[in-house]
């Protein structure tokens, strides 16, 4: 197929994201987010390929004060730097992980997309168990890209964030995000030996919040929505994996995040309460619009293009994807943990509310913030 034709296929599958990207009605927001659907989702810039490079537009801002006046952000950074951890040396990577093995399964056979269809039913065990293992390969390869997004937002925060203690704490987060991107490879390469390409849906999110040149803007990005993801997702494969080095690992993970999350709070709290309230707006409504790429487009694609594009068309695998339990309990997971956050920063507004409802997700606004949550909370509440 050539360039053109696929970019003109790709245009009409990208309808009901587009429509999605346009629900607030906010010009701004659709414009910022524009530019990177048109390159993930259009143009698909990131497959096929070894790199691809993005301009960052973001002010780097030294601080010659070295004023230390934020104590809460202190406190994390010391629990930061004694929670540090050595993937190498802190993992048993002596286990050996089976995809075969029944003992320890990878994913349960229930929350398969489609275990509820006869064309499951006709799949002898091997491919069932086959299935199951490059199903858990698709989804960590998404973990393994998004840490890498999250690794250099990690850079270019700690670079604008004006505030010396924020800098510090920023300087831990990127050694953290690095021993996950080490981490989530070395369990790909070294034990499922698979490796998928970025999701393009996760492709235009991780593109919209680098190149923004707003720090706050990618701080909420990364720090409360793909944080929200990352959480969301880890907590549930911790849950449901029978596979002792994964729930290993993504206990280390989860633990890091939840710093993670907890500095978004601190700092979105303040930065946002300096805005004007149209700039407060915009910020309301992007971080709706990402909720609805994150709630519905997250549906691996590229697992059913290997595996099923032959037997069911994309709406029937879209329909068996947001109905199955997987994603039940995953988007359950993660937006318990974005929407308290949203609420504590300031953007979930008697005028944003009624969308947010209209989702289902209001349910989720009674719960607990970042900063009233142990990492043993997000541990022990999936
Ligand atoms: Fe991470
Ligand atoms: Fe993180």
């Amino acid at each position: 197929m050539t360039t053109l034709a696929r970019a003109v296929q790709n245009l009409g599958r990208s309808g009901p994201v587009l429509r999605e990207a346009s629900a607030s009605g906010n010009l701004r927001v659709l414009a910022s987010l524009l530019g990177p659907a048109y390159r993930g989702l259009v143009m698909q810039e990131a497959r096929g390929t070894q790199s691809t490079a993005m301009p960052a537009g973001h002010t780097a801002v030294f601080d010659w004060s070295y004023l230390r006046d934020r104590p809460q952000l202190t406190r994390l950074y010391e629990a930061a730097k004694s929670s540090q951890w050595n993937a190498s040396r802190d993992l048993d990577w002596s286990i050996s992980v089976d995809p075969m093995d029944p003992e320890h399964p990878l994913v349960p056979e229930e929350f398969h997309p489609i275990s509820t269809t006869p064309a499951w039913q006709k799949l002898g065990r091997e491919q069932r168990l086959r299935q199951r293992h490059d199903l858990l390969a698709w989804l960590l390869s998404q973990s393994l890209h998004g840490e890498q997004g999250a690794l250099f937002a990690a850079c270019q925060v700690t670079e604008a964030v004006p505030w010396l203690d924020a800098k510090l704490y920023g300087s831990s987060q990127v050694v953290d995000e690095g021993r996950h991107v080490e981490v989530f490879h070395g369990y790909l390469t070294r034990k499922l030996e698979k490796l998928y390409e970025i999701n393009d849906n996760l492709y235009t999110i991780v593109d919209a919040l680098m190149t923004d040149s707003r720090w706050d803007v990618k701080f909420l990005g990364m720090q409360i929505m793909i944080e929200g993801l990352a959480l969301g997702a880890f907590g549930t494969f911790r849950q449901i994996t029978g596979e002792p080095l994964l729930k290993q690992l993504l206990t280390r993970i989860i633990t890091d995040e939840a710093r993670h999350v907890h500095f978004g709070v601190l700092a979105l709290q303040e930065c946002l309460q300096g805005l004007t309230e149209r700039e407060r707006r915009e910020r309301e409504d992007w971080a709706f619009e990402v909720s609805l790429l994150l709630r519905n487009r997250f549906l691996a694609w590229e697992f059913y293009e290997e595996h099923w594009a032959h037997a069911f068309r994309r709406s029937e695998w879209e329909r068996l994807s947001v109905e199955s339990r997987l994603m039940g309990v995953f988007r359950k997971t993660m937006f318990k943990r974005i929407v308290p956050n949203l609420r504590r920063i300031g953007l979930l507004s008697p005028r944003i509310r009624p969308r947010y409802d209209a989702l289902g997700l209001l349910a989720f606004e009674g719960g607990r913030a970042a900063p009233e949550l142990t990492a043993n909370d997000l541990l022990e509440d999936v």
